[in-house]
């Protein structure tokens, strides 16, 4: 089969396997628990955690990964700022020459727009939405309002970076509005 748009517009770099992500055993017990096949994952950088890790155990189900990002970088992946690596400036050639070289590509679709635009853009009920995009209390609150109703009856929100106080206070509160639980572990949360 021939290889998807974009993936087959491009020249692929080699790959870069850096990952933000220290999730797999959590991620693989919710597999292993539950029936996913459609996931969203709220900022995938250059693919090499979440995005390879979630695409990978979807392309045995088989599945698929929207991939939502700007490819920008967050504000503390600026120049400047504590997490900015000197690839920001190829980061989305860079994620998609990693799912060529990881042959994700029949399962990863990426969706290069913010993450309030895809919730309008993208017509799809999830099994899972993982949320890993900008980490300030009030964008992980708007993510988390924008996308709960999508998983609502029957999905699972889930995310990364529990460590971070913004994340923190933002997912506790959220959870406290909508009276659920959070199950917070290492850098992993979840509602309940
Ligand atoms: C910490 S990185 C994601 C790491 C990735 N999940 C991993 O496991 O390696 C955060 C990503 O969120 C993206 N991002 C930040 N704000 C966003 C927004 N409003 N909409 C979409 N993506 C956003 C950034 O471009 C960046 O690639």
């Amino acid at each position: 089969m021939p290889m998807p748009q974009p993936y087959a517009s491009i020249r692929p770099m080699p790959e870069y396997a850096f990952a933000y992500y220290g999730n797999a055993n959590q991620i693989e017990e919710l597999f292993n628990k539950n029936d996913i096949h459609t996931v969203i994952e709220i900022g995938s950088w250059i693919g090499g955690g979440s995005t390879r890790h979630i695409g990978s155990l979807l392309k045995q189900r088989p599945g698929t990964l929207y991939a939502i990002d700007t490819w920008l970088g967050s504000s503390t992946q600026q120049p400047g700022q504590e997490h900015y690596q000197p690839i920001l400036k190829e980061v989305y050639h860079q994620f998609l020459s990693n799912m060529i070289h990881w042959d994700l590509t029949d399962v990863v679709i990426p969706c290069r727009m913010r993450s309030l635009e895809a919730i309008k853009a993208l017509n799809i009920q999830p099994d899972l939405i993982y949320i890993d995009g900008e980490h300030t209390f009030d964008a992980v609150m708007c993510d988390m309002n924008a996308w709960y109703p999508l998983v609502k009856k029957r999905g699972i929100l889930c995310g990364d970076d529990w460590t971070w106080t913004s994340v923190q206070d933002a997912v506790i509160s959220f959870a406290e509005s909508q009276q659920l639980k959070v199950i917070g572990s290492d850098n992993f949360w979840r509602l309940q």
